[in-house]
């Protein structure tokens, strides 16, 4: 299946970035991502190998060691990874999307060499803490609270759901900072980085994931953790801004992974329909399944080509936020319908591990669920449309 966005042919730098990304896949992921589902193992030194060819600084400029690709070259590569093992792809959309790109617009010239250099060349893991057990949906309800004492903030609370939250170095993690029963909502929360090392963190549950579980997932808990207060983001009380502008250039790398999935599921049931005998003839030969596959095509095209799109107004400046959002939608809804009928094309077979459909079919779940579910699209979408 043709892998560019037709609307938007791809420039020779796109089409070398997808090919490496493509080989390293093939080669480094897929040959291992079904053990990695199977033992819910994360390999650290994907880490190091990603930072070698720069796939962790993409988006960052080369002062400070990235790549300074543009948004479609990332999201290009984050299929690529992602067709191989979406619990890699995640890991490297976090990265990418949300902690470096939160300390590239709000860090100090001090912080981005500190941290954003060595992320950049995959000698640093980052990570993102927004949400909490009881702020999902609606983050700006979050409760972890720091108190200035000093030259240090002092948190408490838990984080919730945090991917590479127990393998990152650089976690940026949302907290209220207005006093405590003040309850500004957005308001009152502020941006910390945070390392592993402040006396107080400690990763506080792992969990057991129905998908993605190559991708460790964890509760967080800072307990009177003490933060340097040169350790703070931007400016105080502008937490909650960062956080949603970060996840509006989020949202495109979970369109980019889904999309991934999306495509493995598709190229899988397009070699089973061809090699699966019944009735006297290849299971291709009959309308039932071409009409599956044509609808699979037709779905993943025309959503790469909006994501496509959207990256490209992103990188002209435009504010993409509605458009992110229905890339977001579209790709997660499209992953779920594709690796559905995926499994549905493999009969018995998609529904035993032999075959690796199954495991798209779980991956391509909790891409309808995290930085934002189709219920939040649909809620950004319908107020851009009102406003
Ligand atoms: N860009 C800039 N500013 C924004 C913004 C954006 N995208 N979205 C909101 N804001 C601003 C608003 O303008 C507003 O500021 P003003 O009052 O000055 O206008 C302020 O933020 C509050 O906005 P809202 O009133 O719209 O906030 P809300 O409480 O109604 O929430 C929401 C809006 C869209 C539902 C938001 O809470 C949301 O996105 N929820 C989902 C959270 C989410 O995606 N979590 C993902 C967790 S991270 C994760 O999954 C990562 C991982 O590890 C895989």
């Amino acid at each position: 299946m043709p892998t560019d966005t037709l609307i938007t042919p791809l420039t020779e730098t796109q089409r070398d970035i997808q090919r490496l990304a493509r080989e390293f896949a093939a080669n480094e992921i897929a040959p291992f991502a079904a053990r990695w589902d199977a033992d819910a193992f994360f390999e650290p030194s994907l880490v190091g190998k990603l930072g070698q060819l720069g796939f962790l600084g993409m988006l960052l400029p080369e002062a400070l060691d990235g790549l300074a690709l543009d948004s479609v070259s990332y999201l290009l590569a984050l299929e690529e990874i992602a067709a191989a093992d979406a619990s890699v792809a995640v890991m490297m959309s976090v990265h990418n999307s949300l902690p470096t790109q939160m300390l590239l617009r709000w860090g100090n010239p001090e912080q981005q060499q500190r941290f954003l250099a060595p992320m950049a060349r995959g000698e640093k893991l980052g990570a993102f803490a927004l949400s909490e057990p009881e702020a999902g949906s609606d983050a700006a309800s979050l409760t972890t609270q720091a108190v200035k004492r000093g030259d240090e903030w002092v948190l408490t609370g838990t984080k919730a759901w945090v991917t590479n939250g127990n393998t990152a170095d650089v976690i940026l993690a949302m907290a209220r900072t207005d006093q405590p029963g003040a309850r500004k909502g957005a308001k009152g929360i502020s941006a910390f980085i945070i390392t592993p090392d402040l006396p107080g963190f400690s990763v506080s549950k792992k969990e057991d994931k129905l998908g993605l579980r190559a991708s460790p997932t964890v509760q967080l808990r800072f307990d009177e953790m003490r933060v340097p207060a040169a350790n703070l983001l931007g400016e105080a009380g502008q937490g909650f801004i960062y956080a949603m502008q970060s996840l509006d250039h989020g949202r495109l790398g979970i369109a980019a992974q889904a999309i991934g999935i999306a495509r493995a599921a598709f190229e899988a049931a397009v070699a089973y329909a061809g090699e699966r005998t019944q009735f006297g003839q290849p299971i291709r030969d009959f309308q039932a399944i071409q009409f599956k596959l044509a609808d699979m095509a037709a779905r993943i095209a025309s959503t790469r080509a909006l994501l496509h799109l959207t990256a490209a107004a992103k990188d002209r400046g435009e504010n993409v936020g509605m458009f992110g959002s229905m890339s977001k939608l579209l790709a997660s809804e499209t992953a779920m319908w594709v690796t559905t009928q995926a499994v549905q094309v493999f009969g018995g077979y998609g529904y035993v591990k032999e075959y690796p459909v199954e495991r798209y079919f779980r991956d391509a779940k909790v891409t309808e669920i995290y930085e934002g579910t189709s219920e939040v699209q649909r809620m950004v979408i319908a107020r851009a449309l009102s406003a």
